[in-house]
């Protein structure tokens, strides 16, 4: 087990992390040979010769109990299960039910499994970012809900839209705040209720999204991988192509704007779908080549989950990389939007095909129209991520204080008013 230590400070002796890859890729920390960099190029070679890192060090999702299949939508549009599966990939999607589940509560559950499985008290997150395109409200932001409700105090906290492509930016970004030494723990969320904004008449649309959170906690590490070469890229021209017309400061909400739909996504199904295919290969090889890597060197993608066909067209077809290094679990969740990506990483990591050494590139896109894509070289053993009981105990104490913490602030707040007033 390595430790894993702030890139300015001294060793944590909180929290241990279990690091497998010794400093040069190729041993770990006892100096055991690694198998994969033996056959392979060095795939640490490319990282910088100094940390910190921006090691993934915490992971967790989330998805609503209530399971919708193509059955049941076959009862309420003009389509069939054998369409769905066809043209989609897709059987099943989970929807919120409850009013009271938000973007914000779903994050928030996500994240706290991201916290617990790194074994990271709440208040050591130094940064929050929740990647949404369904946000709790315009303002404020998604991410400051989340980090009030789990109690990460010493955190900033914003919401980043860049549609089913935010969650790459987001990782992008927390690798930029890490590397800057601007905080050592990282929060990112994706975080979804997209069944609130699918107009359940458009049979175009309401098959191919659902509900869902994912976090992962990023940490500032000496060891050597984790996050790499990025590629982010926009063109704004599709922007019509995936839009949710209204709602925002070019179309207020008015009558208008409220019967004619315009607060429901609009998509060009067949574009997006052509700008998808060809992106998702594009961006795919070109964050190989900033990264050194060849396709020889990648051992799993995991990309986007819009549609199964756009990524065998895509990754698949195009780059000829074999189905079993690709990752796809569309057909229970649908399109989750930003939460697509982190749900399949951690159900990729639950089957193990996710280990110590392993070479992975995240990939998406989505509206705006935009994209994006991450090298990681993962470094965390899930055996190793065993806790004393103490060290659950003190998370939860950590959950209950911040939570005691903010409900003290509003009761103060609402006497401070009371006070102002008389
Ligand atoms: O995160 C990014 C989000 N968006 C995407 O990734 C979407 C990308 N696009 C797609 O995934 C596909 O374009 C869709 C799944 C949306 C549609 O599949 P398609 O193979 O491109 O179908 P299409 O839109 O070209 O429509 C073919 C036919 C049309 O009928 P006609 O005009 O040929 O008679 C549609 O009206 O299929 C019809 N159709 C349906 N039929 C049964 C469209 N949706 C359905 C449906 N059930 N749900």
């Amino acid at each position: 087990m390595a430790v894993i230590q702030n890139g300015t400070g001294p060793a944590d002796d909180t929290v241990s992390v279990p690091m497998v890859n010794g400093a040069d890729g190729q041993h770990d920390a006892n100096g055991a040979s690694a198998p994969v960099a033996q056959v392979r190029t060095d795939p640490l070679a490319t990282f910088p010769a100094h940390g910190p890192y921006a090691q993934m060090v915490g992971w967790g999702y989330v998805t609503p109990r209530k399971v919708v299949t193509n059955n049941d939508l076959a009862n309420i549009v003009d389509t069939s299960d054998e369409w769905i599966r066809q043209h989609t990939g897709i059987v099943s999607r989970h929807i919120v039910t409850d009013e009271s589940e938000t973007s914000a509560t779903l994050g928030a559950q996500a994240g706290r499994q991201a916290l617990d499985v790194a074994g990271v008290p709440p208040q050591k997150v130094g940064l929050v970012i929740c990647a949404t395109s369904t946000p709790t409200h315009v303002f404020p932001s998604t991410a400051s809900q989340i980090q009030d409700d789990l109690g990460c105090i010493n955190a900033g906290a914003y919401d980043l839209s860049a549609a089913c492509s935010g969650f790459v930016y987001a990782l992008a970004m927390a690798r930029s705040a890490i590397v800057a030494g601007d905080a050592e723990y990282v929060l990112v969320v994706g975080a979804e209720v997209m069944s609130r904004f699918v107009d359940w008449t458009d049979r175009s649309t309401c098959i191919l999204f659902g509900d869902g959170a994912g976090a992962l906690l990023i940490a500032a590490s000496d060891v050597k991988g984790g996050i790499g070469a990025c590629e982010l890229g926009s063109d704004g021209s599709g922007g019509d192509l995936l839009t949710l017309p209204a709602g925002g400061s070019a179309r207020p909400a008015t009558l208008e704007t409220v019967s004619s739909g315009e607060h429901f996504i609009r998509m060009d199904g067949p574009a997006v779908f052509r700008f998808a295919t060809r992106v998702m290969a594009d961006a795919t090889r070109s964050v190989l080549q900033k990264q050194g890597w060849t396709l020889d060197d990648l051992d799993l993608v995991i990309p986007h989950q819009a549609n199964s066909r756009i990524i065998q067209n895509s990754v698949i077809k195009q780059l000829k990389i074999p189905p079993e290094k690709v990752f796809i679990n569309i057909a229970e969740y649908g399109n989750t939007s930003t939460a697509s990506i982190p749900i399949a990483l951690c159900e990729a990591l639950a089957e193990n095909r996710i280990s110590p050494g392993k070479n992975l590139v995240l990939v998406g896109f989505g509206g705006g129209l935009s994209w994006g894509a991450l090298a990681v070289n993962w470094s965390v053993s899930q055996q190793d991520v065993s806790r004393h009981w103490w060290q659950g105990a003190r998370q939860q104490a950590a959950y209950r204080a911040g939570a005691a913490r903010s409900m003290w602030r509003r009761v103060e707040r609402r006497f401070a008013s009371r006070r102002d007033r008389s």
